[in-house]
């Protein structure tokens, strides 16, 4: 053979092993253009009936009385917050391993962070932790569904009882998980979510405020649109916001929806059979669900022990497979958080060190997956 066909035969098998392997990739179906494809003959665009039936699904699948469709989760966040009342004066507990959005919120208020660590098997708030972070000043505790799996929330009942501080539940990462049988994002006193495109469920952008109290849902509504007083137009007794979701995007939702056990029991074997061909490797610790938890694999979310964690991304990358770090530091190191920050949360600092979130979708075929595994194992193997 010559020199050129030899480099041509290596290049050839290359590219056979070489895949390009995304960590998230939403799945956008024929239900979805179909139900956008109504909107535009419908002539209705904005925030109408896609966004009324779009309430009426997450009220089934959540079991909430009143789900109020947003613009975003962060919105959502915000909203939750101020129908708490928490201001200036308040200060409001959250994770150390929190997305920016969630310390954000509090911050909308002018309330002060405060930073409680995570438990080291479900990477969610520690209810010991949040005992001994609570102050007088503590209006509420955000605990984050992360991955797809619930604080234990009894325990948070138990150190917060009596005390009048609320749990927002934070379950912009937690569709299609449950805690003790109830679905998340339902859990809290009151709960948000998120459908921004790389969720498990998506709108392109979009999140919801979960409550069972009707006049909450009164307010959020008014508070979505201007303050508006529903009744009158252009009487606005409250300040409020332009917080709605449109109907194309609710839209795009109703059809996510139509799928729901589908994507989430593929998720689910997904999440067992990484589980399953990292079972001997000892650098990498796998992602562990409480018994009292029914997890909705939004991530999977590994540990790289002994190894320098930016590098496998590196590799992995090397190798065509996108990662997702969900996320590189503590919020408390973030630029906005410096100021609020007292004392390191340990477990939370060492999951930013080592975490690796590894490719997950509906869609992933048991090729890429297998890839993912050998590929991720050799790296770890050297
Ligand atoms: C934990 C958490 N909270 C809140 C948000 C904010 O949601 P959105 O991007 O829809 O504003 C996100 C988004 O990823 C999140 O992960």
């Amino acid at each position: 053979m010559t020199k050129s066909l030899i480099a041509f035969c290596a290049c050839l098998v290359s590219k056979k092993v070489m895949m390009n392997i995304p960590w998230a990739k939403p799945y956008i179906g024929r239900e979805e253009f179909e139900n956008v494809k109504e909107c535009f003959e419908a002539g209705w665009l904005t925030m109408g009936p896609k966004v009324k039936q779009l309430e009426a699904r997450m009220s089934q699948l959540i079991q909430s009385k009143y789900p109020v469709a947003l613009h975003s989760g962060t919105a959502a966040l915000d909203l939750a917050l101020k129908l708490l009342g928490v201001g200036p004066d308040d200060e409001v507990i959250i994770p150390g391993l929190s997305y920016i959005a969630t310390g954000n919120s509090v911050l909308y208020q002018r309330a002060t962070p405060v930073f409680a660590d995570i438990d080291p098997e479900s990477y969610t708030l520690d209810a010991t932790d949040v005992a001994k972070k609570i102050t007088k000043k503590t209006k509420a505790i955000i605990p984050i569904d992360y991955a797809g799996q619930a604080s234990d929330f009894d325990a948070l009942r138990e150190v917060t009882k009596g005390m009048g501080i609320a749990l927002l539940e934070d379950g912009a990462p937690g569709l299609g998980g449950e805690y003790k049988g109830r679905p998340l994002c339902g859990i809290g006193d009151i709960g948000i979510t998120s459908f921004h495109m790389a969720k498990t469920f998506t709108s392109i952008e979009g999140g919801m405020l979960f409550t069972n109290d009707e006049q909450a849902a009164y307010q959020s509504r008014v508070f979505r649109s201007q303050g508006e007083n529903p009744e009158v137009k252009y009487d606005h007794p409250i300040m409020g916001h332009n917080y709605r979701m449109t109907d194309l995007n609710a839209a795009i939702a109703l059809g996510q929806f139509g799928r729901w056990e589908q994507v989430l029991s593929k998720r689910s074997l997904l999440a067992q059979r990484y589980s399953e061909g990292f079972k001997q490797v000892s650098a990498l610790k796998t992602p562990v669900t409480k018994a009292y938890n029914k997890h909705g694999w939004f991530l999977y979310p590994v540990l790289v022990e002994r190894f320098d964690r930016n590098q496998v991304v590196q590799s992995l990358k090397e190798a065509g497979i996108g990662t997702n770090v969900s996320w590189p530091k503590p919020i408390y190191e973030q630029k906005p958080f410096q100021p609020y920050f007292k004392e390191v949360n340990p477990v939370s600092k060492n999951f930013t060190d080592k975490v690796i979130c590894l490719p997950l979708y509906f869609e992933m075929t048991e090729d890429e997956q297998n890839y993912v595994i050998n590929t991720l194992c050799k790296i770890l193997s050297k």
